[in-house]
């Protein structure tokens, strides 16, 4: 192809300290079908992406599970992209943020930025942790909201009454660290000057790189006026540090975009790619990014910016999509509608999830629900009962009359309303309305399906002398099914892949749309089964109890990591000590919980006059009839705490590994009520 386009696609960095969900897969799952597209068109197109490494949330996950940031990342990468590769999200390379070729770039633009007098330096007073040395960004610190007194509300917002404050606002404000009362603190911060690229932001946003409704909300903004954006955080912190500024590091965002370059760095090392030819200040090859609409401030501001000024290309296009949500609600572990992409994995496979969303998106931002029940039956009677169904129905005549498709198209014009096609599904997955691409695909489908209903080969093969007919009908319905497959591959590409097998052929679509004609097929095999609500339903169900296991008050040991890692706690003072009522408590009754697999529900007894009731995640290592009557020791002054299952009162004091839970009993003697201390 002459007009070969060099293309290099991103999706955003997902932060490691956290599991990949069906939000994440969904960007994913449009990206990877853009680019499987542009290169089954016979471009050149790389699809690179990251996992985002730095800041103090991974900092603090690290701590929490005892192990180091580094162990934490890592496990977190291999964990990524196992769940990337299971659905099929096909990178040219993974990376992380926290890696040489990322630093190296991240000191380079830094420099190039400060050389350009880009970088403002100045003292600010923030909120500081005393107890844990630590500057509090908002969401780190909790209080009373201001407004409608309700307590424990996070940083900026209250969850009550929607009010909007600054930490400083809030009533008896502490530490969500450590509990401890915030103080203000100065210290030294670098700043970006971004209002220096005012005049360039207004003529960029509208140079046709992003989308109409996003350039519009991004106008409004730049009408009201840029601030100078704070690029470096205070050590403790994961991240680099600044050169020629001991103790202060690159807040995560500024190194976060750089990642793009780092991968594909990795990428041109390996493959011999022209590093330059891609990010050099006047390359004319194309650059998309895919992001969510909350991060468009970073990708469509800050990033062009940076760019500019540290002599690097900018992208051609910014592409936002808005936010899955699940059965019309957002997505939420407390609602049990937060599903990850590992659990979904469990029950079901990737492709009608893939279909799904290609059936849902558009170029725009608007927000998409994954609706389980319309999953279900758009999977159902698209691909297996419209799809599928032309193959499995024409395959086995093929194969009685030789196996080889006739020599002529039978009804031409048939056949050409799918030649017709191609034009306008190209285009459609090309402008990302892949909705409107699969609506097209799935209406030649529906033609395909008319035509042999009417034409009922199984009727007519019964009848003397048909067979040249019945091959010519089921010859065609096998091309027709072909172009389909073909038209989807981007979209489901092991089902392409399969197809490709039983059709002895590769689908290709860099030249026009050609028939098999006098072409041997081999045997069909089922392409896709029908989805069982019940799948879904256990996956819902694994999902709910997987936010509970996590929400549950009880004592689970770090996931990873040998234990020795696990640093001390903060000191703390005899008289918080003794404010934790530990009571030896005995098990009355231990009983499986239905739908959980990993809490046992205990009912105990401590000596006056109501027994507790505590959800504890110890199923893994104790059969409940093992446990009743035994002695343990519980928390008896915690707040009870409201989970799907029931209420929690309380919790057992447990330690454990990857191997296992270990409860701890009193030695013989103690007798339930007694306090430990
Ligand atoms: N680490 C940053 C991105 C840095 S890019 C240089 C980040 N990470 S994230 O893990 O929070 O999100 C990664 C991507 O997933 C973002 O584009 C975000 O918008 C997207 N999504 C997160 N939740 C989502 C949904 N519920 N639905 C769709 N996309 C969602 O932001
Ligand atoms: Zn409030």
């Amino acid at each position: 192809m002459s007009d070969r386009r060099k293309i290099l696609v991103t999706s955003a960095l997902p932060y490691a300290n956290g599991s990949i969900h069906l939000g994440h897969m969904m960007e994913a799952i449009q990206t990877d079908i853009w680019t499987r597209f542009q290169r089954l068109r016979g471009h050149e197109c790389y699809y690179v992406c990251a996992d985002d490494a730095h800041g103090t949330s991974i900092m603090l996950k690290a701590e929490q599970l005892g192990i180091s940031p580094e162990q934490q990342i890592s496990n977190v990468q291999a964990e990524h992209e196992k769940d990337f590769a299971d659905f099929q999200i096909a990178f040219d390379n993974y990376h992380s943020t926290h890696s040489e070729e990322n630093k190296e770039f991240s000191k380079l633009i830094y420099s190039r930025l400060r050389d350009n007098d880009h970088i403002a330096k100045r003292d600010i007073k923030q909120a500081y942790d005393p107890e844990k040395g630590l500057f509090l960004a908002d969401r780190y610190i909790k209080g009373t909201c201001p407004k409608c007194k309700t307590e424990d509300q996070y940083g900026d917002n209250c969850e009550a009454c929607g009010a909007t404050y600054t930490p400083a606002d809030l009533i008896n404000p502490i530490s969500a660290i450590s509990g401890a009362t915030p103080i203000e603190k100065e210290s030294t911060h670098y700043f970006f000057k971004l209002p220096e690229f005012e005049a360039f932001l207004k003529e960029w946003t509208r140079a046709g790189h992003l989308q109409e409704e996003v350039a519009n909300k991004l106008g409004e903004w730049l009408e009201s006026g840029l601030q100078e954006w704070d690029i470096s955080r205070d050590a403790p912190y994961f991240g680099f540090e600044i050169p020629d500024a001991p103790g202060k590091y690159f807040y995560v965002w500024l190194d976060a975009p750089i990642g793009y370059m780092a991968s594909f760095k990795v990428l041109c090392e390996r493959e011999g790619l022209d590093f330059d030819e891609f990010w050099g200040i006047d390359s004319s090859t194309e650059l998309y990014h895919f992001i969510g609409k909350d991060i468009i401030n970073f990708h469509a501001l800050f990033w062009p910016a940076m760019l500019t000024s540290a002599q690097f290309r900018t992208p051609t296009k910014v592409n936002a999509h808005g936010f899955v949500t699940v059965n019309g609600k957002k997505m939420s572990k407390a609602r049990g509608t937060f599903i990850n992409a590992r659990t979904y994995l469990d029950h079901l496979p990737a492709e009608p999830l893939r279909y799904y969303y290609a059936a849902k998106l558009t170029n725009g931002v608007d927000d998409m629900d994954l609706n389980l029940d319309d999953f279900v039956q758009r999977v159902n009677s698209d691909l297996v009962g419209k799809v599928v169904n032309i193959a499995s129905r024409c395959a086995g005549f093929v194969k009685k009359s030789g196996g080889v498709l006739a020599d002529n198209i039978i009804e031409p014009q048939l056949w050409q309303k799918f030649v017709d096609a191609e034009p306008v599904i190209t285009e459609h997955y090309e402008n990302r309305e892949f909705g409107k691409a699969m609506r097209e695909i799935m209406g030649l489908a529906d033609a395909a399906n008319e035509y042999i209903a009417a034409k009922e080969p199984w009727k007519l093969a019964k009848e003397e002398g048909s067979g040249e007919e019945v091959l010519g009908i089921c010859s065609l319905g096998i091309n027709l099914f072909r172009a389909l497959m073909l038209y989807l591959k981007p979209v489901l590409p092991a089902m392409a892949e399969q197809s490709e097998a039983f059709l002895n052929d590769s689908l290709t679509w860099s030249e026009g749309l050609q028939p098999l004609l006098g072409h041997a097929i081999n045997k069909f095999k089922p392409l896709m089964q029908r989805i069982e609500k019940d799948k879904v339903d256990a996956m819902v169900d694994a999902g709910k109890e997987e936010a509970a296991v996590a929400a549950a008050p009880t004592n689970i040991a770090p996931q990873t990591g040998p234990l020795a890692d696990e640093p001390l706690a903060a000191e703390i003072s005899f008289d918080d000590f003794i404010k934790v009522d530990l009571r030896v408590a005995k098990i009355v009754k231990a009983e499986h919980v239905e739908g959980a697999d990993k809490l046992l529900q205990l009912t105990l007894d401590i000596g006056d006059t109501r027994t507790r009731n505590v959800f504890s995640g110890i199923k893994s290592s104790y059969k409940p009839e093992d446990l009743e009557g035994r002695l343990t020791v519980m928390v008896a002054n915690l707040a009870p705490r409201k989970m799907r299952f029931g209420l929690s009162e309380g919790m057992v004091i447990a330690s454990g590994d990857k191997k296992g839970i270990y409860l701890m009993s009193p030695d013989s003697g103690a007798m339930p009520g007694q306090r430990v201390t």
